[in-house]
């Protein structure tokens, strides 16, 4: 059989070989591509796949027996909590000094609402000295290491469409400082973009239109790229993961490190009280016993605005995507290479080729993208638990250029911290008669990556006060 009919039964079968249509125009390298692209598709799950989520608008069901989820206090209510809180401190230590924990960014996502060319990662974030979102993340990772005696791997998952732009941006910034095999670069999948009529899209005549398949994704890439295997011979037991869109995001966090471990959990969360019932955040619930995340575009209006007796919104703890991950947990989700998380549909605008091989930019949506969420990993996980964080110290997300979590507050937020940490330490820091910061600072994270660090750097320098309208970069 040659390579065309061989293409050409598998995708018949599926009902898909409209992608072979150019076929005979393509030369060697555009057949090559085309036919490797579509030997990774799962042409087999394809009709069931494009029945329930494409040709059919899927039912985003919540469970009707949904209640909010508990957590543990950010500040421990009673003696018995304090005593818990100060021996899980002390063993989230032990575990990062003797190398048990490796951070985890996720970096595929295409960042399209930041409207910046390029990886996410690479946006110039740090207000004063215009540090990029990975260069601060390296400098948290070099103190972090040195403070705890123990080198931390740092893996970073990146798609298709970002992973030679990402690992390019690292080599000629000589990775931070950080040792170039500290750092992990995995990819994840991708996913065929569906049109509405459930037939694959082009996006050029020998390729299809293809996106990352979503976090959830990342399960799954760890074990196909060998970075599972990586962290068992490097005894790695827990993975510290976040987002690339938040610099203040705690990828050491010892409490939290230590309360996963002592509770025996498989995957744990941090999670913030909502601003408000539609604020952008996956909500944690319960349901039949399971801890999950109900992503804030799902949860009914009803549900998000209910309130407690005494007027504290029922559903009150949102996700900021940060959680401890136990490696056998993954282990054990992608023992035998396969991982079924359900899929979440997107409508979008995705350009195509045409079946006169026109090149087409569509004006409304007009296809589907699936995508998996880490979080659903979570109802599958034996233990859980929850951690109330502070979201002034931990949770400054990136999305837009200016207004709600955007470039712009991420920076105020950054700065406020650092003031925070500078008047802890009784350095006179400038703001006006509402409180609002009078000047620009910045610690380098190589300086300070938490409050007793900055103490430190306030004794060794004999910092005072930081001058109205002055801008300060303390390294
Ligand atoms: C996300 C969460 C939301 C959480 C919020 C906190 C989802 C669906 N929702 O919202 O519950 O409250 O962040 O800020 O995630 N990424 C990949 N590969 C992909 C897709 C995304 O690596 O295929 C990465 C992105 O690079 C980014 C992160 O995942 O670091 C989040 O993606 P994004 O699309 O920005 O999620 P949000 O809708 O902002």
């Amino acid at each position: 059989m040659t390579l065309y009919e061989e293409l050409k039964t598998a995708l018949t079968a599926a009902g898909q070989e409209q992608l072979l249509r150019f076929w005979p125009e393509l030369d060697e390298n555009g057949r090559g591509r085309l036919a490797a692209q579509i030997r990774v598709l799962d042409l087999r799950a394809l009709p069931e796949l494009i029945a329930g989520y494409v040709l059919r608008r899927p039912e985003t069901a919540v469970p009707p027996d949904l209640h909010p989820a508990p957590y543990f206090p950010a500040t421990p209510r009673n003696t018995e909590e304090a005593e818990l809180y100060r021996v899980a401190e002390a063993r989230g230590r032990e575990l990062i000094a003797s190398g048990r924990m490796a951070a985890l960014t996720v970096a595929g996502g295409q960042g399209t609402r930041l409207g910046f060319d390029g990886p996410k990662g690479t946006f110039p974030i740090a207000p004063v000295s215009g540090k990029s979102l990975f260069r601060y993340f390296a400098e948290t990772l070099r103190r972090a290491g040195e403070k705890y005696g123990h080198a931390i791997t740092w893996y970073i998952m990146t798609s298709e469409l970002n992973r030679q732009a990402t690992e390019t941006f690292f080599r000629e910034h000589g990775f931070f400082g950080l040792e170039p095999e500290q750092v992990v670069f995995f990819t994840q999948g991708t996913m065929p973009a569906i049109g509405y009529d459930g037939k694959l899209l082009l996006a050029a005549k020998d390729s299809l239109a293809l996106s990352p398949d979503g976090h959830g994704g990342t399960l799954l890439a760890l074990r196909k790229s060998g970075a599972l295997d990586r962290m068992a011979c490097e005894g790695t037991d827990v993975i510290s993961y976040f987002q690339v869109d938040n610099p203040l995001a705690p990828m050491v966090h010892p409490l939290f490190l230590g309360l996963h471990e002592l509770q025996n959990s498989e995957m744990s969360a941090i999670m913030l009280p909502k601003t408000g019932p539609f604020e952008k955040l996956g909500n944690f619930c319960v349901s039949g016993g399971k801890l999950e995340i109900i992503e804030y575009s799902d949860l009914p209006d009803d549900l998000a605005q209910s309130r407690n007796p005494d007027g504290t919104l029922r559903f009150i703890a949102g996700s900021p995507a940060i959680h401890l991950i136990s490696r056998s947990f993954v282990e054990r989700l992608t023992a035998g290479g396969s991982l079924r998380l359900p899929w979440h549909r997107a409508d979008k605008k995705v350009p195509y080729v045409d079946d006169a091989g026109n090149p087409v930019t569509p004006e409304a949506p007009n296809a589907v993208k699936l995508e998996s969420f880490i979080f659903d990993a979570l109802p599958l996980a034996e233990r859980t638990l929850v951690l109330e964080g502070d979201r002034a110290a931990m949770f400054a997300p990136t999305k837009n250029r200016t207004g709600v979590d955007s470039v712009e507050s991420c920076r105020a937020m950054l700065m406020e911290r650092d003031a925070r940490w500078l008047e802890k330490a009784g350095v006179r820091v400038p703001r006006d008669g509402a409180g609002v910061l009078q000047a620009r600072v910045e610690f380098s994270p190589l300086a300070a990556i938490d409050a007793a660090d900055a103490a430190d750097y306030v004794r060794r320098t004999g910092l005072r006060e930081i001058d109205p309208g002055s801008e300060r970069y303390l390294e």
